[in-house]
């Protein structure tokens, strides 16, 4: 698949705080990569950076093989962004809010009304086309974002946290969304999340981040695979310790010997994220 975007050695310093510590990846067209880590890991900036609302202190952000910066404006055609904390006009319908995307998106004016439905259709949203923001459930606005940021038929479509405060059906039914924009539209996808089971179910390639360096990449097999397939939990008094194994044999043998109460399960991205770093992603 062809290379949409390149990110070499990306930096970002706050005065004296560096929030992105030197990031190398690649995303190819069609791709689902996931940005998995805690709270200020480097997220967020990391995707202004790669959709122009923060310029790198260092490093490239290449869109088909062009330096982003240079040649922002060609490069922003390929770009949908769902920015963490983006919103909506509540005062303006579902309509309205998607027909100012496209003006300011310049999509010609014959094809507004027909890109609008099909995306109000493809949210689930069709019969509150008309009903204004301000009506709208949290779940019911988070689709009409989403899709809002598809009107102009990008390449990739950057979702910084998007399932964030949702309650868990609203999070499923906007996973749904959100594989569908992958799938039949065809579309690569960047998210990032702090919800290892979003990155687990979602993505095929998962980058895992702290303190602004990815730590480890690959899908999420390949990255549980590294660490070993199964966890002998052992609960002490003030803490559960951790013990890895490659097969449920092993962990069993391990088991038998335990003299304190424990249990064996899979292992998720969270054991992979407390093994690289020694810390939980979330606490
Ligand atoms: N404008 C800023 N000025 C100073 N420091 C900043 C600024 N923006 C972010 N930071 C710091 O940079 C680090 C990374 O922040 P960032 O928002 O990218 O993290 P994140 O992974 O998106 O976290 P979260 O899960 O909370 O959204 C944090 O320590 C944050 O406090
Ligand atoms: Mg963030």
């Amino acid at each position: 698949m062809r290379e949409i975007l390149q990110v070499k050695g990306l930096v970002k310093n706050f005065s004296k705080k560096t929030a992105v510590a030197g990031v190398d990846f690649t995303i190819s067209e069609g791709e689902f990569v996931g940005l998995l880590g805690p709270n200020g890991a480097g997220k967020t900036t990391t995707i202004k950076m790669l959709t122009g609302l923060l310029k790198p202190t260092e490093g490239e952000v290449i869109y088909y093989g062009r330096d982003f910066f240079r040649h922002a404006r060609e490069s922003k055609r390929f770009i949908g962004v769902v920015h963490q904390y983006s919103n909506l006009d509540r005062d303006l319908t579902a309509y309205e809010n998607l027909y100012l995307h496209c003006i300011l998106h310049g999509i010609p004016k014959i094809e507004r009304d027909s890109k609008i439905k099909e995306a109000l259709e493809f949210a689930g949203l069709t019969e509150y086309e008309d009903k204004e923001v301000k009506t709208f459930s949290g779940g019911m606005k988070r689709r009409l974002i989403i899709v809002r940021a598809l009107l102009h038929e990008p390449k990739i479509l950057y979702l910084d946290e998007p399932t964030v405060g949702l309650d868990p059906q609203i999070r499923r039914s906007l996973w749904d969304l959100i594989v569908k924009i992958n799938q039949i539209k065809s579309m690569a996808i960047l998210l990032t999340t702090h919800y290892i089971e979003e990155a687990e179910r979602l993505c095929q390639r998962v980058m895992i981040i702290n303190k602004g360096r990815i730590i480890s990449s690959g899908s999420p097999e390949q990255l549980k695979k590294g660490v070993g397939r199964y966890v002998l939990e052992i609960f002490y008094d003030d803490h559960i310790e951790e013990r890895f194994f490659s097969t449920r044999d092993e962990a069993l043998e391990e088991l038998r010997k335990c003299t304190l109460s424990c249990r064996i399960r899979e292992i998720t991205l969270e054991d992979v994220f407390l093994k690289l770093t020694g810390r939980r992603i979330n606490v």
